[in-house]
């Protein structure tokens, strides 16, 4: 199974630039990747802060953007967004349980949990007792499951970004719900951070991703400000079989030149100078 996974997009209204950039068509060049290198993709599972300031017409141009693509799409809610407005634009996330978007999917024998992790008028992660009801009911009709969230549940040591992660009192008891439940989650995906950040968390292996728009800088010594600059974008392609994980980071903005080379010994040899 091959499952694309993109985040923070942050459009905003169409004409309007976010931190210096067009995060439209930074949008539409990863899509068009999507669509030229990985038309075999399961799913597109975009995590989060799908728009700036979470305004109709940006979540508008996300549904024109979202057209002619090779498979599904997922989308999940971050900090930026606003869950009404995305409802109105994308009505078939309503009706899901307590008014969360909250939902599941099993493919090729992996039940794929996509949670929301927001709460209004605050950037930090919210996980409340009823979301983790649905999680471990969820769990537990499962044998193997991947967990994609927009905020990182844990702590990452970036003592900026870790005081808009999820908050303490909910990441305490969602710690103890997977640590019961981790032998049947392979991965736990991303979004919020704008950085590719890989670790463990409740014996469970993690992996953010890039945002499509500005990247932030890992500071891990900075209490207050978060760190930003307009750096080169990714999204990941994430291959799951039978024995594992692979997770690649695909520069789609790279304009400069590619070179090519066999992989026989002698590809890589030392050209013979000119007599
Ligand atoms: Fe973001």
């Amino acid at each position: 199974m091959k499952l694309v996974h993109i985040s923070d997009t942050h459009l905003t209204v169409p004409g309007e630039r976010m931190g210096g950039l067009n995060p439209h068509l930074r949008l539409a060049k990863a899509l068009d990747e999507v669509r030229t290198q990985h038309s075999d993709a399961s799913r597109i599972i975009i995590t989060g802060d799908l728009t700036h300031w979470g305004e109709p017409k940006a979540y508008l141009s996300l549904v024109d953007n979202l057209k002619n693509l090779p498979c599904p799409v997922r989308l999940l809610v971050g900090n930026h967004d606003d869950r009404a407005a995305f409802l109105a634009a994308f009505p078939d996330y309503s009706g899901n349980p307590a008014g969360f978007i909250n939902y599941a999917e099993t493919i090729e024998d992996t039940r794929l949990i996509y949670l929301d992790t927001t709460q209004p008028r605050t950037h930090a992660g919210h996980f409340c007792a009823a979301r983790r009801d649905w999680l471990r009911e969820e769990l537990n009709k499962c044998t193997r499951a991947r967990l994609f969230m927009h905020h990182n549940p844990m702590p990452l040591g970036l003592p900026a970004e870790d005081k808009i992660a999820l908050v303490p009192e909910d990441r305490i008891p969602l710690a103890e719900l997977l640590n019961t439940f981790r032998e049947r989650i392979d991965y736990i995906h991303f979004g919020h951070v704008h950085a590719p950040i890989h670790g463990t968390w409740c014996g469970i292996q993690f992996a953010s991703v890039r945002s499509t728009g500005n990247q932030s800088i890992p500071d891990l010594i900075e209490q207050e400000s978060l760190q930003g600059a307009p750096m080169a974008p990714s999204f990941s392609v994430i291959l799951v079989t039978e024995e594992g994980t692979t997770i690649h980071e695909i520069p789609f903005t790279w304009e400069g030149p590619v070179f090519s080379t066999g992989t026989a010994w002698e590809d890589w040899a030392k050209p013979t100078a000119a007599e």
